[in-house]
């Protein structure tokens, strides 16, 4: 009888109650236990922290966004914050502590639910000795080895949805509406909100953009009788220039760190420069929150089954991943050494460029 256990961490998603019941009835279906991880690694620091997983206790879970178990992105246990002796916190590595309450506990395998940073967590891990299974979440779609992750179409769709909203109240006032929207250093969730829903301008990071180039298009729409706009702006969007605005650190030359900047950002430079009066909204956490679609729905679910189907094949050290039409198992060190990004010469960039919508390059 195997005993398995799941986790999920860092940022939330709409799907990981799904795949947590996936796993639950997939697991229990073979007569397995299953145990749940609360906030991440940190359950299995403190093991009386675990869940018992039944049939009885996920039924219908799918359907609710968050995450039962709870999560966080600051439990990583090879740099734990500890309070020493003086009162002040310093990391320490406290993995060998997490195996040997794994082993303890009899655990055959371990079902790690999350982003690029807690899949390289269980990635190490797995390089201790711990069999593990990944499965892929990011409302950001930026992880490799997959051509999706769950969560991203409930956060496409919620985006879609908003711009939808703006463009009334942005027709009624002849405003230009600028929305940020999220997606760390990857412009996925704007690029397909924002061609979805009829965006005059996209800036994203893949393609760093010229001010005057929006502003450009904008003055070129008024010419032609279309005097409100919007722009949607990935939180990671650069200006060519090179000087560093949003949220998100990582690339080209990020210093400074403001949530909400770069939509304040680019709206103030749109009236600066065009004299049109402008507003600024940041979507935030609206993208994160709430039941998943239909689709991030079935994906977790099919993604939590085949995580219990790659331990009983003894598949260890993987993450399930959607090829097309199919879930197949990528190696967990070949996945993580990508990051996906957009392809600035690919089908849907050039599908925006197509319909009008401006980069600002
Ligand atoms: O990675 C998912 C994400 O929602 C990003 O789009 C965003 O930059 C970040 O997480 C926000 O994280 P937090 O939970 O710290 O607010």
């Amino acid at each position: 009888r195997m005993k398995i256990c799941i986790n999920t961490g860092g940022g939330d998603a709409p799907g990981l109650n799904a795949v947590i019941e996936a796993v639950t009835m997939a697991a229990c279906n073979r007569q397995w236990d299953v145990y749940g991880i609360k906030s991440g690694y940190a359950g299995l620091l403190n093991p009386d922290e675990l869940i018992h997983l039944t049939p009885e206790k996920v039924n219908g879970i799918a359907s609710v966004g968050g995450t039962i178990l709870g999560t966080t992105n600051k439990g990583n246990p090879f740099m734990m914050p500890v309070m020493n002796a003086i009162g002040e916190y310093e990391q320490r590595d406290l993995s060998d502590r997490v195996m040997d309450n794994f082993r303890r506990l009899r655990f055959d395998a371990l079902i790690a639910v999350g982003g690029d940073g807690s899949l390289e967590i269980a990635h190490r891990f797995a390089e201790k000795g711990m069999p593990v299974i990944g499965v892929p979440k990011t409302i950001d779609n930026d992880m490799g080895g997959t051509v999706i992750s769950f969560g991203f179409d409930t956060a496409v769709s919620i985006a879609t949805e908003a711009i939808d909203r703006l463009h009334s109240t942005a027709k009624s006032h002849d405003r230009v509406m600028v929305v940020e929207l999220m997606g760390r250093n990857a412009g996925f969730i704007a690029l397909n909100s924002g061609i979805s829903g009829n965006a005059d301008v996209i800036l994203i990071p893949e393609i760093p953009y010229d001010i005057e180039k929006v502003c450009d298009k904008l003055m070129d729409n008024e010419l032609h009788g279309h005097k409100y706009a919007i722009v949607v702006v990935a939180e990671g969007a650069v200006p060519k220039d090179g000087n560093v605005i949003a949220k998100g650190a990582g690339e080209a030359g990020r210093q400074h760190v403001v949530l909400g900047g770069i939509a304040e950002h680019v709206a103030n430079e749109i009236t600066k420069r065009t004299g049109k009066d402008s507003r600024s909204i940041v979507l935030g956490h609206l993208q994160r929150g709430g039941s998943p679609s239909t689709f991030d729905r079935l994906l977790s679910l099919r993604f939590g089954a085949a995580a219990v189907r790659a331990i009983e094949d003894g598949n260890f050290n993987h993450m399930v991943a959607l090829r097309s039409p199919e879930i197949a198992l990528v190696p967990l060190g070949e996945a993580l050494g990508i990051q996906k990004r957009v392809l600035v010469d690919g089908d849907t960039v050039l599908t925006a460029r197509d319909l009008g919508i401006c980069f600002g390059d």
